[in-house]
């Protein structure tokens, strides 16, 4: 495997790696267009640079890495594109499933994975299952997520169990609906990345996300390189987060 660390070790150790980072990954058919190609060909290439800034992330040392790959809305766009990304999650999902088992990477899908066919359902446990003991980086990938149907899913769990005489409204606090998250029992995101241009969240983790630090930039997706995440990271360490307290 490539070793590709853009930041020397001595500068790693020297920086705040955060502990929790989000990428929306969004780019890849302006990549494509600029070239004269499909869309398909941006998703490919995206694909490739998801599985290396994972590797990287991993190797930094950054505890949990939240990629977003497909999103509820992303279902509208034109079928032959939704086919090929779904193919492409088939196909990447097993090549990447090597390769994250020997970097101890430990993959969790967040997002309504019942929408998937039978034979990606069956893939994304088995992707799971298989990395469940791994003990470094947790890898979420965001698959058919949208952080408001997130909101909605755990007002309804929340519901039944008050409806079933468990907890009482009075329980319900802050704790309880992000126990009620995707997310539960991981830290919020310190930091999000977009890179393409575009700065807006679309509907990427809105519970979780209120103090993260957001970095939008100019770069797409399949051209974010490990220099790219360092410039990132670099950035990340001159913000003062104060969390609405006084320094
Ligand atoms: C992100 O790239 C990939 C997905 C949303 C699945 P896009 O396909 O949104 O690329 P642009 O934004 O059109 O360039
Ligand atoms: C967000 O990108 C979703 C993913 C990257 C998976 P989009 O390209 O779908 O977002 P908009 O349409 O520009 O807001
Ligand atoms: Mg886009």
């Amino acid at each position: 495997m490539e070793s590709s660390f853009a930041l020397k070790k001595n500068e790693t150790q020297a920086l705040k790696i955060p502990k929790h980072i989000g990428i929306i990954m969004d780019g890849n058919g302006r990549w494509a267009q600029k070239r004269g190609l499909s869309r398909s060909c941006g998703h490919k290439a995206g694909a490739k640079v998801f599985r290396k800034i994972t590797l990287y992330c991993s190797r930094l040392g950054v505890e949990y890495l939240t990629v977003y790959a497909f999103s509820t809305e992303n279902w509208h766009r034109p079928k032959p594109e939704v086919n090929f990304l779904m193919n492409l999650f088939e196909q990447y999902l097993n090549e990447c499933l090597e390769d994250f088992k020997d970097e101890n990477i430990r993959v969790n899908f967040i997002g309504d994975t019942k929408k998937f066919t039978q034979k990606l359902q069956r893939l994304i446990s088995k992707v799971e299952k298989a990395s469940q003991s791994s003990t470094g980086l947790v890898l979420n990938i965001a698959m058919n997520y949208g952080g408001r149907a997130e909101i909605v899913s755990a007002v309804k769990k929340i519901s039944q169990r008050i409806l079933a005489n468990e907890i009482t409204i009075d329980e319900i606090d802050e704790n309880l609906i992000s126990e009620n998250l995707y997310t539960f029992l991981q830290p919020d995101p310190d930091l999000i990345i977009r890179p393409s241009g575009e700065c807006r969240l679309s509907n990427f983790l809105p519970w979780q996300s209120v103090y993260s630090e957001l970095i939008f930039m100019n770069v797409l997706w399949p051209d974010f390189t490990e220099k790219d995440l360092d410039n990132a990271i670099l950035q990340y360490n001159k913000r003062d987060r104060r969390f609405g307290k006084v320094k």
